[in-house]
């Protein structure tokens, strides 16, 4: 090679250089593949000007060299240059991405909330407790002679079959299972506590049904018993009133209607006024204007003598409701079986509920 031809080597991959360098490098890529065409030891066009210097004659070997390595050392700087100038704007976007917006509206952690049958025990809990009643608590397991006997439900009574039970043991002196009502919390805080008792008993019973929109095997009940001095069913029916008012509104009505329960009497089937119609009659109230709610009476004699009171000197009244069926009125869904699925679409419903 002529000393002239390297001349202007260096020259152009001068030239070439600062063209490169004055379009920029736009990405780590751009800049690898400049980086390599001038300074890659293989191919990269610096390390091939040495190789021209070196094929020259030994006079013309000195000034060409100092010529390329000003314009290897030109070169060297530039590119790191540009590498610090990528490596700031890579970095800059890298912060960028990561910054917090404080302008952005906040993102609301799911919170959870109440069942809505747990929604309907407190409040109903809250209504009695302003009445000056106290809360009591009960096995679900319960023996027979509880559930049933000390109830007044003999045996073999057909009053049973309302209440088809899952039994646990039959081996026990009194079989157990699973109690069906929350009354049988009426006989232990009778047989406890003795006379006068004012307490309601919110709790889960169970019964052998068939499931349907208004039938669940596994329900809620809240049972209230008061036991004093001189009570009657005119007390029943005011306590009743009042609470159903606080419940569902002041000019909700209530009827009366005699039934039969063994462990009360009289004993009632308590309805209000259909909340969907307000008593016009509606598909939901099969057109009467009243929806049944729960059963009530005057605590059987028999049943306070069973837990050591004399009946003579107290009397009482008793009453339980279903709190599922409560909760299908209140919040007005079509199937108590949604209760116990914990679709978080429905339950979602309830969440600011209390
Ligand atoms: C009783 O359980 C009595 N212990 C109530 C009582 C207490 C009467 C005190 C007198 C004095 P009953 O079987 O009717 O009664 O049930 C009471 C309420 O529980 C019903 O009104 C209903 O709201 C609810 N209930 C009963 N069975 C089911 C069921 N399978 N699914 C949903 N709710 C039910």
């Amino acid at each position: 090679m002529a000393a002239g031809d390297s001349g202007d080597a260096v020259a152009k991959v001068l030239a070439a250089f600062r063209e490169e360098q004055a379009r920029g490098v736009a990405s780590r890529s751009d800049f690898e593949r400049l980086k390599g065409r001038f300074l890659g030891r293989e191919k990269g066009l610096v390390p091939a000007l040495f190789a021209g210097v070196r094929d020259l004659p030994p006079s013309e070997r000195a000034a060409l060299g100092a010529r390329a390595n000003a314009a290897k050392v030109e070169i060297e700087s530039a590119v790191a240059g540009l590498g610090e100038d990528l490596a700031r704007r890579e970095r800059e976007a890298r912060e960028r991405a990561a910054a917090v917006d404080v302008t952005l509206p906040g993102r609301r952690a799911p919170t959870g909330g109440l069942h809505p049958v747990t929604v309907v025990r407190r409040r109903i809990e809250r209504v009695f407790l302003r009445m000056g009643y106290s809360i009591a608590d009960g096995p679900e397991l319960e023996n027979d002679r509880t559930n049933f006997e000390m109830l007044n439900f003999p045996p073999e009574h057909p009053a049973r079959d309302t209440q088809d039970t899952f039994f646990v043991s039959k081996k026990a002196k009194s079989p157990l299972l699973l109690r069906t009502h929350t009354s049988p919390v009426q006989i232990r805080e009778m047989s406890r506590r003795g006379a006068p008792l004012r307490i309601i008993v919110p709790g889960r019973v169970y019964r052998n049904e068939a499931l349907d929109a208004t039938h669940a095997a596994v329900i809620h009940q809240l049972e209230g018993l008061v036991v004093d001095r001189g009570i009657s069913m005119a007390d029943l029916k005011g306590t009743i009133e009042e609470f159903l008012a606080a419940l569902f509104g002041p000019d909700t009505k209530v009827r009366f209607i005699p039934t039969f329960f063994p462990f009360v009497e009289p004993g009632a089937d308590v309805a209000m006024t259909c909340i969907f119609c307000r008593g016009a009659g509606c598909g939901k109230c099969k057109g009467s204007g009243w929806i049944e709610i729960m059963g009530a009476g005057a605590v059987h004699p028999k049943v306070l003598e069973n837990c050591g009171i004399d009946p003579e000197e107290f009397t009482g009244f008793a009453f339980g409701l279903g709190l599922d069926r409560i909760a299908l009125l209140l919040f007005g869904f079509p199937d108590l079986r949604l209760l116990l699925e914990g679709d978080q679409r429905f339950l979602r419903r309830f969440a600011f509920e209390s």
